[in-house]
């Protein structure tokens, strides 16, 4: 069952979001070398509750922190801890709000410093991936087109997609139906209707997309060691189109 959302419920969605786009926007000042993951996820969760939302990341499904920051290799839900980031750096911070019962979720990512050309052309790809499924996001096409039109651009950049973890419905529950990989052929899965609510969260990796996922149960890295990046909005199908919810 793929819930149709209220304009009463999207206006929540709304300002849930606009509190991450703000809360992303303050971190482009607040990364930079020196500072550690644990900072930003301090940053993270006082920006949130200084808003009156929930952090909703934190204890969802026993996980600790109120974001993930994921450095370099690290694909996804990376712990925040005492590590240092530094010159070169690239790093990705997801976070989720909860406000009046519904969810936003939104990752954004970060140089630190001065990086490689790869590691830039690795976060511009990503992002312009990201862009790629939104506008494919058009009542009566359908959820698979978004992850046909993201593989087919990445591959040609010459970037591989993750498949391990993929884009989700999201509103009154943090993960909902449809589940929206960012890969796979044209045509296929629901059709895309006005009133949905989901994420488009691709993970881009410079090599393999094989995944790794550390003791913790949580830190996921690229098998072989390459860089990783991840850009997500939350959006809502409207009869003019893709809304991005996360954003300024
Ligand atoms: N925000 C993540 C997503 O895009 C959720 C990470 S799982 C959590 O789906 F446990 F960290 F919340
Ligand atoms: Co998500």
């Amino acid at each position: 069952m793929i819930e149709i959302r209220s304009r009463h419920e999207i206006n929540i969605m709304r300002e849930a979001g606009l509190v991450i786009a703000e809360c992303h926007q303050s971190l482009k000042d607040f990364i930079k070398p020196g500072i550690t993951t644990m900072q930003i996820d301090e940053f993270v969760e006082d920006f949130i509750r200084k808003h009156k939302m929930e952090p909703a990341q934190k204890g969802y499904k026993g996980y600790p922190y109120a974001s993930c920051t994921s450095v370099n290799d690290v694909i996804c839900h990376g712990f925040p801890g005492s590590q240092r980031l530094k010159d070169g750096d690239i790093i990705t911070v997801d976070m989720v709000t909860l406000h009046k019962g519904l969810h936003a979720d939104s990752a954004w990512s970060y140089a630190v410093g001065e990086i490689s050309d790869t590691a830039r052309k690795l976060m511009d790809v990503t992002e312009t991936a990201l862009y790629k499924g939104i506008e494919v996001s058009v009542a009566g096409n359908r959820i698979s087109d978004i992850g046909h039109a993201i593989q087919t651009y990445v591959e040609g950049e010459g970037f591989s997609v993750v498949r391990d973890f993929i884009g989700h419905g999201v509103g009154r529950k943090m993960h909902e139906s449809p589940e929206v990989p960012h890969f796979g052929p044209p045509h296929k899965g629901p059709k895309i209707k006005k009133g949905m609510t989901f994420t488009i969260e691709p993970m881009v990796n410079t090599g393999t997309y094989n995944v790794s996922v550390d003791d913790d149960g949580w830190t996921a890295r690229t098998a072989d060691g390459g860089l990783s990046i991840q850009y997500e909005h939350t959006l809502v199908v409207t009869d003019n189109g893709p809304e991005i919810l996360t954003k300024l």
